[in-house]
């Protein structure tokens, strides 16, 4: 795929300077002189109808031309990576890293290195043109979808190891994982130089794996986490949900729920208690298969036996749900 250039199409909500802007065209035909029409033209067009462009960069070489023109206009850029099938949790974080810098970056690209599970692999949804309609819609600089082959023209043989964070929970279930997610993404830390990088906090433990790595590589990338977003059910939206039928997204939103409920349990009951009766009411509910729970120091990632052995405390949780089945992560924070 070529570089493509879309131009955004955001409807006007300024009806005062849309109306200056027709009764400027409507100037032309009165035979004002040129150059002051070009003058106020550049005044009175609103900015929403002026052409901006979203670029698509299906290479690294044509990512290094899009952020080469993108640079020269000075200010940060903010990188958004992901694996598309996009939601409202990423719109969130392209919508933050739009307001925080000057270009934004979103990496669609599902990366096989992080999949330990072929069958995951094929089934993890793909829909680039619907992310990219969103992505122009949020106002998004440039989209990086490589391929493959592109990404990965060598296998990568570099071994990422940060204990005790990425042995526990997902680390243990997934073994190489983490060290996936870190071949991908501090290759695109290398690709995009980005000031910012922006990360849903679902992923908890992604999380603190990346900031391992950013400190172990000293890399210059400030790692902004972002708050889960809910569906009103309470159910995290997941690219993962689009896998779930109808009846298994009722099943699912259990989840969420039963996670609110051992807050106010957690208050009256010990850690232990309160990791049990999570996992046997979840185990209840037909359908839902608890993998792990645990409930963690939200710095180390490492178990807690007391609610103040740690300043921040974080419950986390994979369950699978359905027929198929689909693996689901969810977390909680009871303090900090
Ligand atoms: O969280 C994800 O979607 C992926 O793990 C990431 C960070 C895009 C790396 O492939």
């Amino acid at each position: 795929m070529s570089m493509q250039r879309y131009e955004k199409k955001t409807e006007s909500h300024e009806p005062e300077r849309d109306d200056n802007l027709r009764a400027v065209k409507k100037s032309v035909l009165y035979g004002w002189g040129k150059r002051y029409m070009i003058i106020i033209l550049l005044f009175c067009t609103p900015n929403s109808v002026k052409a901006q462009l979203m670029k698509i960069a299906a290479s690294t070489l044509e990512l290094e031309k899009a952020l080469q023109a993108a640079r020269a206009e000075g200010g940060t850029v903010g990188l958004v990576p992901t694996m598309g099938a996009l939601h409202a949790g990423h719109a969130s974080l392209v919508s933050r890293s739009v307001a925080e810098n000057a270009v934004t970056v979103v990496s669609i690209f599902v990366n096989p290195t992080q999949f330990n599970d072929k069958t995951d692999l094929a089934n993890y949804p793909r829909m680039p043109e619907q992310d990219c309609a969103l992505l122009e819609r949020l106002g998004a600089d440039i989209v990086f979808m490589p391929t493959v082959e592109d990404i990965y023209p060598t296998p990568d043989t570099r071994r990422f190891s940060y204990p005790p964070i990425d042995t526990v929970m997902e680390g243990d279930r997934r073994p190489g994982h983490f060290n996936g997610v870190c071949q991908i993404v501090s290759k695109l830390f290398a690709l995009v130089h980005p000031d910012r990088a922006y990360f849903g906090e679902k992923d908890y433990q992604q999380i603190a794996v990346i900031r391992a790595m950013v400190a172990d590589l000293q890399l210059p990338v400030d790692i902004r986490p972002c708050p889960i977003v809910r569906e009103a059910s309470g159910l995290a939206l997941s690219s993962r949900n689009q896998l779930l039928t109808p009846e298994e997204r009722q099943t699912a939103v259990n989840i969420s729920r039963v996670l609110q409920a051992s807050i106010a349990y957690s208050g009256q009951h010990t850690v232990a208690e309160t990791h049990d009766n999570v996992v046997s009411q979840l185990n209840a509910v037909n359908g839902l298969e608890v993998e792990y729970f645990q409930i963690v120091d939200g710095q180390t990632l490492q178990d807690i036996t007391a609610w103040t052995d740690a300043p921040t405390v974080v419950g986390c949780i994979t369950v699978y749900c359905g027929h198929r089945p689909v693996r689901l992560i969810d977390n909680i924070h009871y303090r900090g």
